[in-house]
């Protein structure tokens, strides 16, 4: 893989973005910089994360052979690499629907895929990952960080870390390219956080509890209500609720 590494930009997203319109960049070329001034999250959110501290990287792909309909595979696909590497150093990290890396109740990671379509594929896709890594405070308790120091009480060498989030990336990329549909979406579902039993959530409607069914194809969340009601949401339709909140 070739890797661009650099001190300091607004966003590696943003960065990788920019090069492409500059001249053509080959699969796997990942872009990772030190300090972010504008680190970006999901849904117009900021990403927080001290500079010389963790992993802030933008992955570039170009998953056009993904078939209709089957984009969230890429998600998946992403979302397992990293979990595949946080699994070598600790216990009980999950995957928290869509693709945010959790342990136990807080975020390890997150990750930010931007697409360009082209003709109903998924043409270029830039796979942006944060991954905590030994920040030790944080300034925002927004999405309830922690890192893995926090967990481990131990520092990490991020070049190595690094290399192997690109291993177990590219290893789960060859699944997908190879066709292996099943294999990443079962790893998927079997990671998923709060897969067992009743939980809280809340949705339009106000809160209410449910069991997590699985999520479907298309990247929806599939929960049953404690009276037996099958419910649907997309990303942001629905909220987790944790018991102290
Ligand atoms: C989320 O909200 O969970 C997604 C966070 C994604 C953060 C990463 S850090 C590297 C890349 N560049 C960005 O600006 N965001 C992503």
């Amino acid at each position: 893989m070739n890797i661009i590494r650099i001190k300091s930009t607004a966003s590696t997203n943003l960065f990788l973005k920019e090069r492409l319109k500059e001249h053509a960049l080959a699969e796997g070329t990942v872009v990772w910089a030190d300090a972010q001034t504008a680190g970006r999250g999901q849904s117009g959110t900021s990403w927080e994360a001290e500079p010389g501290k963790n992993i802030t990287c933008s992955l570039l792909l170009y998953p056009s052979f993904l078939p209709p309909g089957r984009h969230f595979l890429l998600s998946e696909t992403i979302a397992l690499g990293i979990k595949d590497l946080v699994d070598d150093f600790i216990e009980g990290a999950s995957i928290k629907w869509p693709n945010d890396i959790y342990y136990e109740d807080r975020k390890l990671a997150g990750i930010l895929i931007e697409n360009e379509l082209s003709g109903g594929t998924f043409s270029q896709s830039v796979a942006g990952i944060g991954l905590n890594v030994n920040q030790e405070v944080f300034s925002s308790c927004a999405p309830n960080p922690v890192s893995l120091k926090q967990v481990t009480c131990r520092s990490f060498d991020r070049e190595q870390l690094m290399d192997s989030l690109l291993r177990k990336i590219s290893c789960r990329y060859g699944q997908l390219k190879a066709g292996e549909y099943e294999r990443i979406s079962q790893a998927y579902q079997a990671s998923l956080y709060r897969k067992d039993g009743f939980h809280c959530y809340e949705d339009l409607n106000g809160r209410f509890h449910a069991r997590l069914q699985g999520v479907g194809e298309d990247g929806t969340l599939h929960l049953a209500t404690a009276q037996g009601e099958d419910r649907r949401y997309a990303f942001k339709e629905v909220s987790f609720i944790n018991p102290s909140s």
